[in-house]
């Protein structure tokens, strides 16, 4: 039976938005797991990656992953390294809907650049860097992923839609 619809996908496909709205829809309590992790540390996550480095985000947002799953069912957007860990994908696919969210790289970028939060994206060509990221971690998400849907032309209110027809399918 499936118990949790997780969100995956790359920085700024809408994957917080998306999932508050899927929560709504289907009645289930929704959780992010970065604010998650930024409640727990009391820092956010710049602040966790400037302090303890990626892999010491990477730990923490483990630790918020196994909690979840072993709570009762909701709606999970995740953070878009996520799939990075092959504990976090197991964790995700034994234990819910795993749903990968794409979106064209010019969204990608338009929808992140005015964001100073995201660390990985701090850098002179985010552009670059948002493909580079999406190189490695295509077939990650794609591995772990039961749908793929594709956001570019969908609002957040028919994104979740989709989502629901493919839980039902
Ligand atoms: C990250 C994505 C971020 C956040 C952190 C690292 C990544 O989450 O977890 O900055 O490695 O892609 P969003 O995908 O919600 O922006």
């Amino acid at each position: 039976m499936t118990q949790h619809i997780f969100l995956v996908g790359p920085m700024g496909v809408g994957k917080s938005t998306i999932g508050r709205l899927l929560a709504t829809e289907i009645n289930l309590p929704f959780y992010d797991s970065d604010r998650i992790i930024e409640q727990r540390t009391g820092a956010d996550i710049p602040w966790i990656f400037d302090v303890e480095g990626e892999a010491g985000f990477r730990l923490r947002e483990t630790n918020v992953l196994r909690d979840l799953v072993a709570g009762s069912p909701a709606v999970i957007s995740t953070g878009g390294g996520i799939i990075l860990h092959a504990e976090n994908c197991n964790l995700m696919a034994s234990t819910g809907f795993v749903c990968y969210l794409i979106a064209s790289i010019e969204q990608l970028v338009e929808r992140t650049s005015r964001d100073k939060k995201r660390p990985l994206l701090q850098v002179d060509n985010p552009k670059a860097r948002i493909v580079e990221l999406l190189g490695t971690r295509d077939s990650l998400y794609r591995k772990v992923a039961d749908c793929t849907i594709n956001t570019d032309r969908l609002s957040p209110k028919l994104v979740a839609s989709e989502i629901i027809a493919a839980l039902n399918a």
